[in-house]
């Protein structure tokens, strides 16, 4: 039987994590590993805090406080706030920094690479500040940008005008740190060797070739973006120039170089391996070698241990090609293959109530305050998992939550169970016992027998919105055959039909008390308990189930103990204010001024001037608002604003800021030219709800006739579309 061994992506210990993380990467893994649980199997699931890298060095030093202390204190929030979601890793939930295997382990991989032949050596030019001693990172550059004569472009990219700058090519570049102009050196960086790793192995693999190094089939996902890269492969840089981080092994060992963190980073799931192995030795009184790991990492048989990496979407690219590249290059330095993942169940995007989830926005929620206020955990689970951009991005939104908790939670399985069990306390002396069934209960099961199969199969293929479903589903067949049934009105005239029904109903609920342990693990209980099956063993349970669709019948037959309410309804009030006030959470801390139609026409224009196409990225300061004439209702009135659904998106030949969108508007399709194409690819945009000025005098730009105009909000680093909140149908008017 193979073991499990599930990783869910290390987050960086560099901010709070909100709900798109939570269901991106741990939610899911976390249910995986609970279900895998219940089949028996033994499984490992490995988790820390990333806390490497340039970006947590520069917010170190914005907030004044040391590297460690900084990564320390993101490294417990993450971890209440995943523990708050009831994630369970092994333990510790560690972290690259903290963990004291790390560092051995990193140089290891480095090492092995070397004399393996997969790193190559480039020497390049590169900015160093004298002062400071040391070659600069790009973010620890900043200058004039060669683009757009920004001032204060990073040493990557300008914010101002978007583009990816060489830093070498940066104008007036100064040190941020001390702020004097670097002089350029030749440096040396490791690079490691993909276009090698993959000739040697790696490309079969993923090709899935190699018969001992199996994986499930990819998501299409997966698939598609690493066809892409596969494209175009090439080495690729695993050192950096910063002062934290894990240093390069003796000999290579040089002052201020460590591992790239993206190196290190995906080492940390195997440090953090030994660590949990030790703490599970520790509570049994025993210790064990440092090199413990690599019995799930490089076991004998590869096909052993099946790596699973829960990530989202922007993670994929490392773990499908560079850290199996990392592990393949081991060869059998480690006394075995290094083990390959077996399936990356990766993520699209989550956003949240139409746009996307940012913390300097304000558009984000706190996860901790939000549990405070819904301290039902069990139903901010199911509604992130029932909702999961599984095969395409998808959002959170309070009405979801409100619909999910209500009608699939509290009515559909809480209800239930009050219902049936208050019954049998008030009529039936507390007692269920077991009564054969009849045509009603046989057509009951013949509905809910399908979907205990679906339900496992759905978590086999990690496809966890269907498992949500299938309990879902039972749920809604069980309320069925409960209304059907009438117990209330049966006892009146046969009693013997109300207890049957009581019976087959808290049999569906013992089996529902069952499958929900994944997903609504606290409810489960509950029910269970309930329901007389509280001691169950649930491996044996889930193996009864799909062999029979029965609980051990023993079980079954019981006497009511407390009725429990498992979930409280969500009232339309409550909902209405939590959107509003992420509103007004987001127009306090919005620096963005909405771009109105006025504005796009020039001051001087004494008569209708041709629009400009909406928010074409200006360097400019954003528009105030406070400044233009005051307008009357009727002013407004005579802009007629619609709601449309782009239908088209595509680049204009030439026109490095202009997209073509053809825009559904309900009655009418129309060509609008936007100056978006800095911010949107044209494949974002299709599906968009947009709001479109429809009664703008038509314009030709680059021989395309644009026929209205995208409104788009704009505070000087580029357009945003404004998109309305709520699904509305095209054509409908915006006042
Ligand atoms: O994207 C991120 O948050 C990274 N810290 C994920 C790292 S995953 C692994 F390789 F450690
Ligand atoms: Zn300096």
């Amino acid at each position: 039987m193979p073991r499990y061994l599930v990783t869910s992506a290390l987050p960086y210990a560099n901010g709070p994590i909100h709900f798109g993380h939570v269901i991106g990467a741990y939610l899911p893994a976390d249910v995986y590993v609970r279900y895998r649980r219940m089949r028996g199997d033994d499984t490992l699931f490995v988790c820390g805090t990333d806390e490497h890298g340039v970006a947590i060095t520069i917010n170190a030093e914005a907030t004044g406080v040391g590297y460690r202390e900084f990564v320390d204190r993101w490294h417990r929030v993450i971890g209440d706030t995943l523990a708050a979601f009831g994630i369970q890793f092994d333990t510790p939930f560690s972290g690259t920094n903290r963990c004291r295997h790390h560092e051995r382990i990193s140089q290891r991989f480095f090492k092995n690479l070397h004399e393996n032949g997969y790193l190559l050596q480039k020497t390049e030019r590169q900015w160093y500040c004298e002062k400071d001693a040391m070659f600069l990172a790009d973010r620890y550059l900043e200058g004039t940008c060669p683009f757009c004569g920004a001032e204060n472009a990073r040493g990557d990219e300008c914010k101002k005008c978007g583009q990816w700058i060489d830093a070498l090519a940066l104008k007036n570049p100064h040190c941020k740190l001390c702020g004097t102009t670097p002089v350029v050196r030749e440096t040396a960086h490791w690079y490691l060797d993909l276009p090698k790793l993959h000739a040697d192995g790696v490309g079969e693999w993923f090709e899935g070739k190699n018969p001992r190094r199996e994986h499930v089939e990819w998501k299409p996902n997966v698939r598609s973006f690493v066809g892409n890269m596969l494209a175009d492969l090439h080495p690729r840089p695993i050192t950096r120039d910063l002062r934290w981080g894990v240093p390069l092994p003796t000999p290579f060992t040089e002052e201020g170089k460590v591992l790239y963190v993206w190196f290190d980073a995906p080492i940390g799931y195997c440090s953090i391996t030994q660590e949990v192995l030790e703490e599970r030795a520790r509570r049994k009184g025993e210790t064990i070698e440092d090199n413990a790991w690599l019995d799930w990492w490089a076991p004998k048989n590869p096909s052993d241990v099946r790596l699973i990496h829960f990530i989202g979407k922007d993670n994929i690219g490392f773990h499908t090609i560079v850290f199996p590249s990392m592990s393949f290059g081991q060869g059998d330095r480690f006394g075995h293959p290094v083990v390959m993942p077996w399936a990356v169940p990766a993520m699209e995007f989550y956003n949240l109530q139409g746009r996307k989830f940012s913390t300097s926005d304000g558009w984000t929620i706190d996860p901790i305050e939000f549990l405070k206020r819904y301290p039902n955990v069990d139903a901010a689970r199911f509604t992130l998992l029932s909702t999961s951009p599984e095969t395409a991005d998808s959002e959170f939104t309070f009405e979801d939550f409100q619909r999910v908790n209500n009608r699939d939670l509290a009515d559909n399985l809480g209800n239930l169970l009050s219902r049936a069990l208050r019954f049998a306390k008030d009529k039936l002396d507390g007692v269920v016992d077991r009564r054969d069934p009849t045509e009603a209960e046989r057509a009951l099961y013949a509905e809910v027998t399908p979907q205990i199969h679906a339900w496992a199969q759905a978590l086999e293929k990690f496809e966890i919105r269907n498992a949500c479903s299938a309990l879902v589903a039972i749920g809604r067949a069980t309320n069925r055959y409960f209304d059907a049934c009438a117990p209330w009105s049966a006892i009146k005239s046969d009693r013997v039909a109300a207890e049957r029904c009581i019976d087959w109903t808290t049999r569906c609920l013992g089996i529902i008390g069952i499958l929900a342990e994944p997903f609504l693990p606290n409810a489960a209980r509950a029910i269970r308990e309930s329901v007389g099956i509280g001691g169950i063993d649930l491996r044996q349970a889930v193996d009864e189930l799909l062999a029979r669709s029965q609980v051990t019948a023993a079980e079954i037959g019981f006497r009511v103990g407390e009725v429990p309410i498992l979930f409280q309804k969500i009232d339309d009030k409550t909902i209405a204010a939590e959107v509003a006030a992420l509103r007004e959470r987001a127009a306090a801390s919005a620096k963005t001024t909405t771009k109105n139609m006025t504005e796009n026409v020039p001051a001087a224009a004494s008569q209708p001037a041709a629009p400009t196409p909406a928010a074409a990225p200006t360097p400019a300061a954003p528009a105030a608002a406070a400044g233009k004439p005051e307008i009357t209702i009727d002013d407004f009135a005579k802009v007629e604003l619609r709601v449309g659904t782009v239908v088209v998106a595509e680049r204009v030949p030439k026109a490095d800021k202009l997209l073509r969108l053809e825009v559904d508007l309900g009655t009418e399709k129309r060509q609008v030219l936007s100056g978006i194409a800095l911010k949107y690819a044209p494949e974002q945009l299709v599906g968009k709800r947009v709001v479109v000025v429809c009664n703008l005098a038509p314009r030709t730009m680059r021989g395309l006739e644009s026929r209205g105009m995208i409104l788009a909000a704009d505070d000087g680093s580029g357009p945003v579309i404004v998109s309305p909140t709520a699904d509305v149908s095209p054509g409908a008017t915006v006042k």
